[in-house]
């Protein structure tokens, strides 16, 4: 099979495409073959030994994806079912979906979305999990209750809108592209704001009233968190996703204290298989409900696994695909 092999943690340079054996499934796993795999940030951190894990070299990057069931031990599936890939090992600690075939453990698997096309559902489980947590973990949010989420415009922020939207909330997004901010408002956004807009703060805190923002869905980090802080009223809370913009510098705990505002992180990996599986069908419930699907910026050829990235990298609209088999 083919297989897009990283070589050592050197960058996305030390990617090549290799014919290598198809893999073997073990008992509890399953073979399948993929149709299409999504991107995330995190294949490019571990290419660039940014990412706490050591899979073993060459390693196959990827870590969502849709395809169809090849080989499988008796069990929930059998060959021919199109199945989607839950957040687990695959393209972390184990080989991922940038390949022609991948063995994914069973518990990590849910049958593809039959209301979904396939492309819709190959990127949507990390984005969805992700968010799913980093709106939640705080507690129920109180109907109306106004929520922003930078870096809006790419997997996980689409999924949070779209999620939080939903659950009943008013939501806000952060874009730095007036293109994008308007496909952010038909995707259910009431109020898009450019994170480097001098009024950010003023502006939000106009939209929101009195009770101001209650909580804040952190893709981003870096000089906008200082902002994003500002924006809280009392008791609101930050779900630490992501740091795209870097650390942030030169932080005052202090900015904290008068509105007891709370700062916590979100780690999709620390979720039990179960667990993945009932937020999973939680979150096809909320989106379902609304009328909201997966949104997919664009579809790259399995040979263009670089422009995929570069894509990615510069920005997308929802997630970017490889088109890996039919
Ligand atoms: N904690 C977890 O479990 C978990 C799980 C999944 C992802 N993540 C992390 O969460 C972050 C978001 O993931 P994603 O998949 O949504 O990423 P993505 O698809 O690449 O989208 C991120 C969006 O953020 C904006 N952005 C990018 N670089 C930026 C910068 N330097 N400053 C300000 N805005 C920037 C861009 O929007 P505009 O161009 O519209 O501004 C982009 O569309 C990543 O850091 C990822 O590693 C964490």
């Amino acid at each position: 099979m083919k297989a897009w092999l990283l070589r050592e943690k050197t960058g996305l340079g030390a990617l090549e495409c290799a014919e290598v054996a198809v893999p073997e499934p073990a008992a509890g796993e399953v073979l399948v073959r993929v149709r299409f795999a999504a991107l995330n940030p995190a294949d490019y951190y571990l290419a660039e030994n940014r990412y706490p894990a050591n899979p073993p070299m060459p390693h196959v990057l990827g870590r969502d994806g849709v395809g169809v069931v090849e080989r499988t031990g008796a069990g929930r599936f059998a060959p021919g079912d199109l199945v989607t890939i839950l957040r687990g090992g695959t393209g972390v600690s184990r080989a991922g979906t940038l390949a022609e075939y991948v063995v994914v453990p069973e518990a990590e698997l849910v049958p593809k979305p039959a209301d979904w096309s396939d492309e819709e559902a190959a990127g949507a489980a990390l984005a969805l999990l992700t968010a799913h947590q980093a709106l939640t973990q705080w507690g129920p949010l109180a109907p109306g209750a106004t929520v922003v989420v930078s870096g809006a415009t790419g997997g996980v922020g689409v999924a949070s809108i779209q999620l939080g939207r939903a659950m009943g909330c008013r939501m806000v997004g952060l874009s730095r592209s007036a293109e994008k901010a308007a496909r952010l408002r038909e995707l259910g956004a009431e109020l898009v704001l450019d994170p480097n807009d001098a009024e950010l703060v003023e502006k939000m805190k106009d939209f929101a009233g009195r009770e101001r923002v209650a909580l804040v869905v952190d893709n981003v980090a870096g000089t906008l968190f200082p902002k994003l802080v500002a924006m809280l009223g009392t008791l609101g809370a930050i779900s630490c996703v992501g740091r795209l913009a870097g650390p942030v510098p030169d932080f005052n705990t202090g900015t904290l204290f008068f509105r007891r505002n709370r700062i916590g992180g979100v780690s999709a990996g620390a979720y039990s298989a179960a667990e993945a599986q009932a937020t999973w069908d939680a979150s096809l419930a909320l989106l379902r409900a609304s009328g909201a699907r997966p949104v997919v910026d664009g579809v790259f050829d399995f040979s263009d696994v670089q422009a995929a990235f570069a894509r990615l990298k510069q920005g997308p609209m929802g997630k970017v695909l490889v088109r890996v088999g039919a």
